[in-house]
């Protein structure tokens, strides 16, 4: 038998010419279950999960799994029954955490825009912490809290004008960018947060960004909170936990980010140098979590030779696969039963009316129409950031846990588009 793992994706193979997740053929999902199907290796996300606890063993560290990489009710149990806690940043990513069984107390809530009744919520079914993004929502959270005759648990976010040399789309810690509070301004309002009833303040948070793949960005970031939590703490308020965030990057091609137990062990060694060392430590991966674990398998619908450019017609789209619209981002594409022979530079293209929907451009591909290609790293911001446009149904999901896979979402029918519309 023959077995050759993708480059940075080791639970995904060819095995006697067809790409396998783990010991599941994707051309069996594919005809089970049809495309644009998006299939999840389970080891994949565990094993993703393990470089981060390796990275912080005998460390005071919890896990918060962002799930808006990926919010799908199967892969939030799997994690929260790994032990993960979860940072949500709306109403619906709380609920969907509490249908999977997560628990609330393991809950951080971030985001710029948190409403009163999310915060309300929030309260009710007792998160750990709220990350909060500005003074005005520090007022309004006291005042939902102290009506409910609460206190919320409070972090506040800390612009450290880092550049993370990420898209400009995903960078989050500049000046410039919409979140948090600038450094200068943070021992103010933490002032501020300490002299509300309704509030106690628990961290401090950051997040510089998303898909970064190299460590500096995080060292520097990470000096710059240390200087704040002792500026913080000389004005006698206590922190007890730092939340550094998420935005480890992925292999998507030929980058290699660093793995997520060597990054830590740098960052740790900056926190045990800096006498921080047994502070209790948050992060929030979400990327670095599930995006290598998904591929989203797709049928090829048409060749159609062009002039200019050869097009290769898939049935996913940019409805399925945004992030190549979006941030003109690089997905790996790969026959699931390579063809001997010569091959042919595709545009790969969805069916949707836009020139924006592209999957990947020049792409050395040898197919025939009824081909199976699979898109690569689709486990993260794909199936969560998927749309209806064109009413396209979005895809179904399935997770493969050995040789075993089971439908974790079911093909979204056309019925299921229209159940909320009245003719009027
Ligand atoms: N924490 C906060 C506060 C965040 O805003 C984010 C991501 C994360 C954690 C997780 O970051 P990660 O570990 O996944 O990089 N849709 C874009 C990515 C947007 C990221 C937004 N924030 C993409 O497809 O590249």
């Amino acid at each position: 038998m023959t077995h050759s793992a993708l480059p940075g994706q080791p639970f995904i193979a060819y095995q006697d010419g067809q790409l396998c997740v783990e010991g599941a053929r994707v051309a069996d999902l594919a005809r089970e279950h049809s495309t644009p199907l998006f299939v999840y290796s389970k080891a994949s996300m565990l094993a993703a999960l393990a470089a981060y606890q390796k990275g912080f063993a005998g460390r005071k560290a919890q896990i918060c799994y962002a799930m808006k990489a990926n919010s799908s009710l199967s892969i939030l149990k799997l994690f929260a029954q790994a032990g993960c806690g979860f940072d949500i940043v709306s109403g619906g990513e709380l609920e969907r955490v509490l249908a999977a069984g997560g628990s609330p107390a393991k809950i951080i809530f971030s985001g710029v825009g948190k409403t009163r009744a999310e915060m309300r919520r929030a309260l009710e079914v007792g998160i750990q912490c709220f990350n909060v993004e500005s003074e005005e929502e520090l007022d309004v959270l006291s005042e939902v809290a102290s009506s409910m005759g609460k206190v919320a648990p409070v972090s506040i976010r800390v612009n450290p004008n880092v550049d993370p040399k990420t898209h400009p789309y995903i960078s989050t810690g500049l000046k410039g960018n919409k979140f948090g509070i600038s450094h200068e301004r943070t021992v103010p309002v933490y002032k501020h947060a300490a002299s509300l009833k309704g509030l106690k303040v628990v961290g401090i948070d950051c997040h510089i960004g998303s898909q970064i793949t190299t460590v500096a960005p995080y060292l520097d970031a990470m000096d710059r909170i240390l200087d704040l939590v002792k500026a913080i703490e000389a004005a006698g308020i206590p922190i007890e936990h730092i939340d550094f965030g998420g935005g480890l990057g992925i292999n998507y091609e030929g980058t290699q980010p660093p793995a997520a137990d060597d990054l830590w062990q740098q960052l740790l060694a900056k926190l045990d140098a800096r006498g921080f060392g047994q502070r209790h430590l948050m992060i929030e991966p979400g990327r670095s979590l599930v995006g290598n674990a998904g591929v989203c398998v797709t049928e090829v619908l048409y060749l159609k030779p062009g002039e200019q450019k050869n097009f290769c017609i898939v049935d996913a789209a940019m409805n399925d696969l945004p992030r190549p619209a979006m941030y003109q981002a690089f997905h790996s594409i790969v026959p699931v039963q390579p063809r001997e022979g010569a091959q042919t530079t595709y545009e790969v293209v969805g069916p949707v009316c836009e020139s924006g929907d592209w999957i990947g451009h020049d792409r050395d591909l040898n197919i025939n129409s009824g081909d199976l290609l699979a898109v690569l790293s689709a486990g993260a911001y794909c199936m969560s950031m998927a749309s209806n446009y064109n009413t396209r149904g979005r895809a179904a999901e399935v997770l493969v846990d050995g040789a075993k896979a089971l439908l974790m979402r079911e093909r979204e029918t056309t019925q299921d588009q229209m159940l909320r519309e009245k003719l009027v």
